[in-house]
Formats: structure tokens, C-alpha cells, sequence
């Protein structure tokens, strides 16, 4: 197998059960593509009970209409049985090869799920990150063996998206850099090695977007204006239903981030916290997600 750029040529591990700690929007995307590809026994849980069976019924709903597509044979849709849900920080990640965190982006409440991790999984289970924009060497710190934590940062809708920006952090060794890439491309995914740099690089670039799109209402543009030249020059969503989809507090934290360790490149922006705080909401007409080709017939038209 042909391994990318800065991929070390060690064997890697096998992964036989997955962890997946949170069930917000990513993690509930994550648990439903590492079902869907790995085949694996799968855990998930939250602080918040209610929001994991949210998340099993949407992992549940998902998989049934790829069966019913014949995009997944009814041997995968069973591993919706294998799924085993508890409360964060339970035994029942024992046992897991490959855990991946996707709770609230605050470095004290990773450390501390990687923490609790640590005393529950076996010494060579990974110990994955889909942090947006946080340091994960920051996150190892204090770790008995912070050399099996990785960052693994995949890309709303992630169903679709191909990119995932895999995380090097000081510590990790090569075999857990080997598996994680291993992994990726088992998921269908195609792994970049990014620096553990503030937002890493699609965040860094996604972040200007909205600062030009924050910058352009301040101007009296309005969305429409903004989203239409966005699409005109190729961007696949638009801008303001990119923001949505984020998140307006997700994206303003990715620039509190970014701003903290960049202060003159990164401006805060007040419109994006209106945007955050809810004092401001994005409201569209359209569903968001015409492509480029539909704008240009309706132009044509
Ligand atoms: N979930 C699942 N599948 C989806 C989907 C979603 N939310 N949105 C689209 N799809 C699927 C459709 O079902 C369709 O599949 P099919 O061909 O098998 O029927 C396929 O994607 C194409 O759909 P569309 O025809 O609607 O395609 P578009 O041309 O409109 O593209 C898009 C949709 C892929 C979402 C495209 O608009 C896009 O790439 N947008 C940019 C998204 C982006 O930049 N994401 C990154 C966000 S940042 C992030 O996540 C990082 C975090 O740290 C903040």
C-alpha cells in the first residue's frame, strides 16, 4: 500500500472495536461511518443520555436507507445490533482498539476523557481526536501514553466529504500514526498529515471564508449577494448555509482559537458573535445546497 507524505512504514494495528465518546452531530456522523465501513463492535456514549439515543436512532435510520438502496448488505445493517451505548467515561470502552472523541471543543474536557480513557482501554488502543481547532499534543499531556493519541479531524457532511487532516502530535509514535492512516483508508477517506497548529489547515481557510462573509454584511452586502459571487466563482455551498451547517458558535470558536495564538491575523469579529450568541440568526429561503450547475440554469433560465 502506498503510503502518503510523512507516513511512517510501520505495520498497523488492527482494529476489532471502536470507541466514539460524545453523540452530538460529528460524533453521531463518525459512529455511523466507522459502522457502515469498519464493521466493527461500536460504543458510544455522552454525558447527555437523551442525546445518545438521538444519536442511535439516527445511526439506526441512516443505515436502514442504505440497506434499503442496496448500498449496504443486510450483513452490515446487523452491526446496528453491536451497538452499546452507557454513560461517558464507562467500562464499556474496554476492550476498544481505536477511540475517537467528539465532545465540546475545551481542552480540560478532552484531557479529561482522555484521562478517564486511559484507566478503562488497553495500553495500543488509539486515542483519537476530531477537535476542530484545540492543540492535541496539549491533549496527551499528562497521559501515561500520550504517544497513542492522534488527531483524526474529518469534515461536515461526513458521509460525503473525503478529506481527513490527520494530527502528528510530538508524542505519537509511528505505529498509531501508521494505523490512523490505515483507518482512514478503510473508511474511504483520503488522510493529509497537517501540522498540530491552531485550526490546523481546512479550518484555517474555512475561518477566512466567514471573515470575508462577516465582513461583507458589515459592508451592506447582503447574504444573498455574498452567497451567489461565492458560488459563481466555484465554492461548493454556499457561504451562509456553510455557516449554518457549522455552526455559528463552532466557527467562532474555531476563531477565538485562531485568534488567541494570532491576534493581528485573526481579528475577532463582532457580527460572527451576534451570529454565536443568537442575537443574529442566519435565516435561508432555499435549502442551502444547490450546486453550481443549478444556480447557472436558473441563471440561464
Ligand atoms: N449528509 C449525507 N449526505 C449528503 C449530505 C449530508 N448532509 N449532503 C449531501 N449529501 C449527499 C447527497 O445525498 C448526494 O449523494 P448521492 O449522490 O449518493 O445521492 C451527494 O452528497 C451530493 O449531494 P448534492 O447533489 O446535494 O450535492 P452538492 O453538489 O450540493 O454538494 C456538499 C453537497 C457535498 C455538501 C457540498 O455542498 C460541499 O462540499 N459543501 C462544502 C461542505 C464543507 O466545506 N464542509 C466542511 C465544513 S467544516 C467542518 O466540518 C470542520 C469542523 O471542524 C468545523
Amino acid at each position: 500500500v502506498k503510503r502518503g507524505a510523512g507516513i511512517p512504514d510501520a505495520t498497523p494495528r488492527r482494529i476489532r472495536k471502536v470507541g466514539v465518546v460524545g453523540a452530538g452531530l460529528m460524533a453521531t456522523q463518525l459512529a455511523t461511518l466507522f459502522l457502515r465501513r469498519l464493521e466493527v463492535p461500536l460504543v458510544i456514549t455522552d454525558v447527555d443520555c437523551e442525546r445518545v439515543g438521538e444519536a442511535v436512532a439516527a445511526i439506526r435510520a441512516d443505515l436502514e436507507k442504505q440497506a434499503a438502496k442496496g448500498r449496504i448488505g443486510e450483513g452490515k445493517a446487523r452491526f446496528l445490533g453491536s451497538i452499546v451505548t452507557g454513560a461517558e467515561g464507562t467500562e464499556a470502552y474496554s476492550g476498544c482498539d481505536l477511540v475517537i472523541e467528539a465532545v465540546f471543543e475545551e481542552i480540560a474536557v478532552k484531557q479529561q476523557v482522555f484521562g478517564a480513557l486511559e484507566a478503562i482501554v488497553p495500553d495500543e488502543c488509539l486515542l483519537v481526536s476530531n477537535t476542530s481547532s484545540l492543540s492535541v499534543t496539549a491533549m496527551g499531556a499528562g497521559l501515561r501514553r500520550p504517544e497513542r493519541v492522534v488527531g483524526m479531524h474529518f469534515f461536515n457532511p461526513v458521509a460525503v466529504l473525503p478529506l481527513v487532516e490527520l494530527v502528528r502530535t510530538r508524542a505519537t509514535d509511528d505505529v498509531t500514526l501508521a494505523t490512523a492512516w490505515d483507518v482512514t483508508k478503510k473508511l474511504g477517506k483520503r488522510g493529509v498529515l497537517v501540522a498540530d497548529a491552531p485550526a490546523f489547515v481546512v479550518n484555517r481557510l474555512l475561518t477566512r471564508q466567514s471573515s470575508v462573509l462577516m465582513q461583507a454584511l458589515e459592508h451592506g452586502n447582503t447574504i444573498e449577494e455574498t452567497d451567489e459571487a461565492a458560488l459563481r466563482i466555484g465554492i461548493p455551498m454556499p457561504p451562509s448555509a456553510l455557516l449554518a451547517m457549522v455552526g455559528p458558535r463552532v466557527a467562532n470558536h474555531v476563531l477565538h482559537t485562531l485568534h488567541d495564538a494570532y491576534p493581528d491575523r485573526f481579528p475577532l469579529s463582532p457580527t460572527l458573535e451576534s451570529f454565536a450568541d443568537g442575537e443574529m440568526e442566519i435565516v435561508r429561503t432555499g435549502d442551502g445546497r444547490r450546486s453550481v450547475d443549478e444556480i447557472h440554469l436558473a441563471i440561464l433560465e
